[in-house]
């Protein structure tokens, strides 16, 4: 067909944690993407591996008692069966710790620092000086400097949403030890990024980044490119810097350096030629598909890094955007962070690649995984439509033509249709439209039914002399169905190859080169596709609530809510707050949650309703004292009238606790 020659690489997944449904968003935009190129017939690989160096892994390793080389062999494994149950189908996957990438690794630097572009100074850290390590700021923790809330982390304040620097954090200790950290000095290296502003401000602007992106390193390169520090001290998981003993490569470098490492295995294990996509001037394509969290080291750092060792720059860096779950960010105690093994447990691998791809665009817009819209689209497209077909057929041929098709296409017009659709649907799919796309065959699968209904073979069946109509009916449908499951072939592999063994023929090349099948035989049909059962999302979000307990090793979900609106002083002043003695509790006729309380304000009695029943028994509260807003406008209940509120924290159920201040309170007291 042609001889474009495209290497592809996914974002290399850390190897400290399992790939979720937010990971699975790219892989499968990347492997559809692939799929679709190989269909074409084109010489396209599909590259990636784990990204395994760094602080956390090395910590999380030490936690669990195993070596680093240990930690990531077993997360490596669990990765790649992941991705291969969802169908993704990598030409190599490999890791960053491999002697590839550290060759690579070293060459890269040492032709940087050969051209001037490495300079090292002297630069003070935070230290924590029983671990005896150098603190990432994700690894220090303390009070926020703009709220007070406790246990955030160095870079910013998970309840305010603040950002500063570790060394602003108020009663600063090193999230590791529990130490106060100390500062100290230490020689780092530095990569001059500013040395590429030229070459990077005409490569942005030459057709490789999609307009978003490049209006966003526009903006960078307007702010002036900084130095960036690659350099780690010992003890780090990764590769020592060749001439700097004690030091190691930042894991961010040597990251997309294992794009290069793993094409070379590929290369070594294939016999292909590596100087062929990566020298300077190469003629084949490089694309790489990343989160667009991760732009800056893609399109800033390593086009830079490339031209400076001399090797050649991508073709294009495809940015998507991120997957939201319901409508917000994945969350653990919603049950929305999902792990890819999790979905896998339940539900077809198939159900969420052609859901994604119906969503997908071009574009670096967040993606919204809504589960009732995920069923209804797969049940309404896949299932409905398209499987929909050879179900209605594949009877009539199997029982009265004992599976051959008829020995015409009844209709060649109708089956030129869809062939004539290719173009259009290819152009979607090469330029990632892949939502179009699926539209584009969602309105062939409407014809196929349109035919079917209207030529109503349930009839036909029942009529006598109709039955060679039935048959090229029957038949006809069945073609189309065909064509269906090619142009669908890049998005649900599996279906496809199902469909090639129901046909008995297979799927090969681009849908422009399928001629319709006749007097050909073929198998019985068992169902390809079933609806989505509702019952396993249901399982799913359980089971990924229950992922909670067990992963005690990531930093800590806040469990707060989001603070109300600003308030000023004086709105606080109004507020009444008194001790108050609880001298009566009793349970309330008919309410589930609540407990009457008489409580002494000092100079009177008050009657109020607490909804604090979940926590505390009337007989453990007689007696105690508490805090009370006395100036609450009463409130008509059920019940009674409630005149006040008591004060309590917790998320609620057995977690209420009222608040009680300290002994030598008197009832009345206001609280200032
Ligand atoms: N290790 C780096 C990438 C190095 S590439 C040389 C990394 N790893 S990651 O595991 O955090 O993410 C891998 C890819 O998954 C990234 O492209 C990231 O943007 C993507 N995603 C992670 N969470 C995602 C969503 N919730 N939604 C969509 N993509 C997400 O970054
Ligand atoms: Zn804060």
């Amino acid at each position: 067909m042609s001889d474009r020659k495209i290497l592809v690489t996914s974002a290399l997944p850390y190897a400290n944690g399992p790939i979720h449904i937010g990971h699975m968003l790219e892989y499968i935009q990347t492997d559809t993407w692939v799929r679709f190129q190989k269909q074409r017939g084109h010489r396209c690989y599909l590259v990636c591996a784990d990204d395994t160096h760094g602080t956390p892994i090395m910590l999380k390793a030490d936690r669990e008692g195993i070596s680093p080389e240990q930690l990531i062999a077993q997360v490596g494994k669990e990765h790649l069966l992941d991705f291969t149950e969802f169908g993704i189908a990598f030409d190599n996957y490999h890791s960053t710790h491999s002697e590839e990438n550290k060759l690579f690794s070293s060459l890269i630097y040492e032709r940087l620092r050969d051209g001037g572009h490495i300079s090292s100074r002297t630069i003070t850290q935070a230290y924590d000086p029983v671990k005896a390590m150098f603190l990432p700021d994700r690894f220090i923790k303390g009070d926020c400097p703009n709220c007070g809330a406790a246990e955030q982390y160095g870079d910013g304040c998970e309840v305010c949403g603040a950002t500063y620097s570790p060394t602003e954090l108020k009663n600063a200790v090193s999230a590791i030890s529990g130490e106060k950290p100390v500062e100290k000095d230490s020689v780092h290296y530095f990569f001059n990024l500013a040395d590429f502003t030229e070459m990077l401000r005409a490569w942005t602007n030459a057709g490789h980044l999609q307009a978003e992106v490049r209006n966003k390193l526009a903006e960078w390169l307007e702010g002036g490119l900084q130095q960036w520090d690659i350099s780690r001290d010992a003890p780090y998981f990764g590769f020592e810097i060749p001439d700097a003993p004690g030091k190691y490569f930042y894991v961010w470098l040597d990251a997309p350096i294992g794009y290069m490492a793993s094409f070379k295995n590929l290369c070594t294990r294939q016999g292909l030629d590596f100087d062929e996509f990566w020298a300077t001037g190469s003629d084949a394509e490089l694309y790489h598909f990343i989160g667009k969290d991760i732009i800056y080291f893609h399109a800033l750092f390593w086009p830079a890094m490339l031209s400076g060792a001399d090797f050649r720059t991508p073709s294009a860096i495809f940015a998507h955007g991120f997957l939201t779950v319901n409508g917000e960010k994945m969350s653990k105690s919603r049950g929305t962070f999902i792990k890819a093994r999790t979905y896998l447990d339940h539900l077809n691998p198939e159900y969420l690649r052609y859901y994604f791809a119906a969503k997908l665009s071009a574009g670096v817009d967040d993606i919204d995984l809504n589960f009732d819209d995920f069923s209804q689209r797969v049940n309404s497209d896949m299932v409905g439509k398209v499987v929909n077909i050879a179900s209605r057929c594949s009877g009539f041929i199997s029982k009265r033509f004992a599976n051959v098709l008829s020995a015409n296409c009844s209709e060649p017009a109708l089956f030129q249709d869809f062939i004539n659709a290719n173009a259009t649907i290819a152009e979607f799919y090469e330029s990632r439209e892949f939502g179009k796309a699926m539209r584009e065959i969602m309105a062939l699968a409407d014809k196929a039914n349109q035919y079917i209904d209207e030529k109503k073979p349930w009839l036909l069946a029942k009529e006598d002399g109709k039955d060679s109509e039935l048959h090229e009916v029957c038949s006809m449908g069945l073609n189309l169905f065909r064509l269906l499951a090619a142009y669908l072939k890049p998005v649900t592999p599996a279906l496809a190859k199902n469909a090639e063994h129901f046909l008995n023929s297979p799927i090969d090349g681009w849908v422009d080169q399928l001629q319709p099948l006749t007097g050909h035989t073929i198998n019985d049909f068992s169902p390809l596709m079933t609806r989505v059962d509702a019952d396993k999302i249901a399982v799913i979000i359980e089971a990924s609530k229950e992922n909670l307990e067990k992963t005690a090793d990531k930093p800590k979900e806040k469990k707060f809510e989001p603070i109300a609106p600003v308030i000023e002083l004086d709105d606080f002043a109004r507020l009444d707050l008194r001790i108050a003695k609880i001298i009566k509790a009793d349970h309330v006729e008919g309410a589930d949650k609540l407990l009457q309380l008489t409580v002494d304000i000092g100079d009177e009695t008050r009657n109020i309703f607490a909804g604090i029943k979940s926590a505390y028994a009337p007989e453990d509260l007689e007696g105690k004292l508490t805090l009370v807003i006395v100036n609450l406008a009463p409130r008509k209940m059920r019940f009674g009238l409630s005149e006040g509120m008591v004060l309590a924290a917790g998320p609620g159920g057995k977690d209420i606790w009222l608040l009680s201040p300290d002994e030598g309170a008197v009832p009345g007291m206001r609280v200032k």
